[in-house]
């Protein structure tokens, strides 16, 4: 029997995560699934996004299933009891260094993409994005009075851009042994006309690059990367890039695909034990109102079965219900077009069910 911390979270979290449940149980496998509070939740409950308990359990499991956390009611609270610092504190304390954020345009849904269907038809990215470094996590970070640079004598905050080799090392390795399984074409993602950490992310992908000589390895400035993925997308098989980048790189990758309620994310140690969690945030302004898209919870958990749980056939039966209930032309607001019947999550979730076979 294997473990599985479920936290679902704020916002939608709890609709989406029932859904997926109600997935992995039809599939009758070896699991136990424990729940626990996080984020605005939590908060609510413990004061504290990421209570002791909830981080315990999410250490002890074999995966996690994450649903999503944040509400605009808690920016009023000091950073380290926002909602966000949960996800942000599994990461770094289960050391969730690797984020595989595939994007994938259906064929059913390439006209719900911000571009031409002739661009994006067939794209299918995998961005990786190192998540437990960078600008995110470096010290020293902190507001103080400028002693010197354009205005002394004035408040000013600072955050640090850090990256070490190992962490670069092991960041690239995942990416050329992804790439390896896809389409071998890695892009590194970096600033280096510009930063210090930049160049070192750069040198240190070649060096690792030396060990995959059947991957190709092409360097790109975030900028122009920014730009290439609205003017042609699909020249891009696996992009590797830092914290800060892949977080903003991500989000516009994924709305290529047309709707962020359909991408899910695995984030994972070195042992491949991981947290998977959908691409999108809570969405506060539809919850509780049986909108939400379950698909990307329901694809993350399809990720959870294949790189920490070892049970790639599950993974493919879900994936495959998931296709299956959008060629029914079944489809969440998100993601609805003419022609298409509307669903609400909780239809979409048995949906799947009933296509699971
Ligand atoms: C994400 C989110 C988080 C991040 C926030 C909620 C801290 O945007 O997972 O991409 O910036 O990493
Ligand atoms: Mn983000």
């Amino acid at each position: 029997m294997k473990k599985i911390a479920v936290l679902a979270g704020d916002g939608i979290g709890p609709e989406i995560m029932a859904q997926a449940l109600a997935v992995l149980r039809a599939l009758d496998l070896p699991l136990a699934f424990e729940e626990a509070l996080v984020g605005g939740a939590a908060y609510e409950a413990h004061g504290h996004p990421l209570p002791e308990a909830t981080l315990a359990l999410a250490q002890s499991a074999d995966a996690v299933l994450f649903g999503a956390v944040g509400d605009w009611k808690y920016d009023v609270l000091e950073r380290r009891l926002r909602p966000e610092q949960a996800i942000l504190g599994l990461r770094k304390a289960l050391g969730l260094f690797a984020n595989l954020r595939p994007a994938l345009c259906y064929e059913q849904l390439v006209h719900a993409s911000s571009l031409k269907p002739e661009l994006v038809a067939g794209l299918d990215i995998l961005i990786i994005r190192e998540l437990t470094g960078d600008i995110y996590f470096g010290q020293p970070r902190g507001r103080r009075t400028a002693t010197d640079g354009h205005f002394p004598g004035t408040e000013e905050a600072f955050d640090t851009m850090r990256y070490s080799r190992p962490e670069i090392e092991r960041i690239a390795h995942v990416a050329f042994q992804a790439a390896r399984q896809r389409g071998r074409h890695v892009t590194s993602v970096d600033k280096n006309n510009v930063l210090e950490t930049s160049q070192l992310w750069k040198d240190v992908v070649v060096e690792v690059h030396k060990e995959y000589p059947d991957v190709t390895l092409e360097h790109m400035l975030v900028d122009n990367a920014a730009m290439q993925l609205v003017k042609a997308p699909r020249k891009f098989d696996v992009l590797v890039t830092g914290n800060l980048f892949g977080d903003i790189l991500s989000d516009e990758a994924a709305m290529l695909t047309g709707s962020i309620g359909m991408l899910p994310s695995a984030s994972l140690d070195a042992n491949n034990k991981g947290l998977y969690e959908p691409s999108h945030g809570s969405a506060p302004d539809i919850a509780g109102q049986d909108m939400a898209n379950p698909l990307a919870t329901i694809l993350s958990a399809a990720m959870m079965l294949r790189y920490s749980l070892d049970l790639a056939p599950a993974a493919q039966r879900i994936e495959a219900a998931v296709q299956k209930v959008l060629e029914q032309g079944l489809r969440t607001a998100d993601i609805w077009s003419e022609g298409c019947q509307k669903v609400g999550t909780r239809a979409m979730g048995e949906a799947v069910v009933r296509a699971l076979g």
